[in-house]
């Protein structure tokens, strides 16, 4: 027996009516880890991470799914427990940022690269900067993107790589994708978050209005304006810290020290 601790919220990614798919399942895999599949046919799935593995494999089994392709964001540990063993059980094909410590060979992709994922398109950005090689995946037909640890609700990841510069030119590409793009993360810290941001800027209200309550998947025209670290060169940030002036970059960085003290 198995506690099946995944929520399936599923979301119909297909604008028309009579296609049912592909659809995005998303839930909490472990801890505050999210865990990620999109649905690309009655029995056929893409996961993006693997924050259980083995809990993993359980749901395939369950939903009858078979695992065609695993896209793999980072390496922190919490991102591939039993990665080995499901790619091993599923032979799935296995995608990850060229130069990665993983196992099982896979196919490592470079910035910039456009790929094709069980029929849908994928496009690989370097947003290093949390770690030393972080990767976010587009899928441009689907207005969706995965972005790891990079960027969360209200808040971002920690900067365990950095520098500063690299970090924010990393959430700067994410800010530029089409403003339709729903954003998957990696963990969801949004009370924290919010918590960080009511104290940081109590002189801001719009950074707390009631959209910035987002859920997974986020909405990217929402973090644009609520999200203080996509927004390190608004000069309304900059301003409520006394730091008129300084390069964003700096900016961001200040914000994500003082997020390390909540
Ligand atoms: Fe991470």
């Amino acid at each position: 027996m198995y506690c099946l601790t995944f929520l399936d919220c599923s979301i119909h990614l297909s604008d028309e009516a009579t296609m049912h798919y592909p659809i995005l399942h998303s839930g909490l895999l472990k801890g505050d880890n999210y865990g990620y599949f999109v649905q690309t046919g009655p029995r056929e799935v893409l996961a993006v991470d693997a924050p259980e593995g083995r809990v993993m494999l359980e749901i395939l089994k369950h939903k009858s799914w078979t695992l065609k392709a695993l896209l793999l964001t980072h390496t922190h540990h919490d991102h591939v427990v039993y990665l080995e063993e499901l790619l091993q059980k599923t032979g799935c094909a296995f995608f990850h940022p060229e130069g990665a410590e993983v196992p099982g060979g896979g196919r490592g992709v470079t910035d910039g690269e456009s790929f094709e994922v069980n029929g849908l398109r994928v496009q690989a950005l370097d947003t290093s900067g949390h770690s030393d090689l972080d990767f976010s995946y587009w899928f441009p037909d689907l207005d969706l993107c995965f972005c790891g640890d990079t960027l969360f609700a209200s808040g971002c990841g920690r900067m365990f790589a950095g520098p500063p510069e690299r970090f924010w030119a990393s959430l700067k590409r994410l800010r530029e994708l089409p403003e339709a793009t729903r954003i998957c993360c990696g963990h969801d810290y949004l009370g924290d978050n919010l918590r960080f941001v009511r104290q940081t800027f109590p002189n801001l209200p719009v950074l707390r209005s009631v959209e910035g309550w987002d859920v997974m998947p986020l909405r990217l025209a929402v973090q644009r304006k609520c999200n203080p670290f996509l927004m390190a060169d608004d000069p309304r940030i900059a301003v409520s810290m006394g730091l008129e002036g300084a390069d964003p970059a700096m900016i961001f960085k200040k914000l994500r020290e003082l997020r390390n003290q909540l």
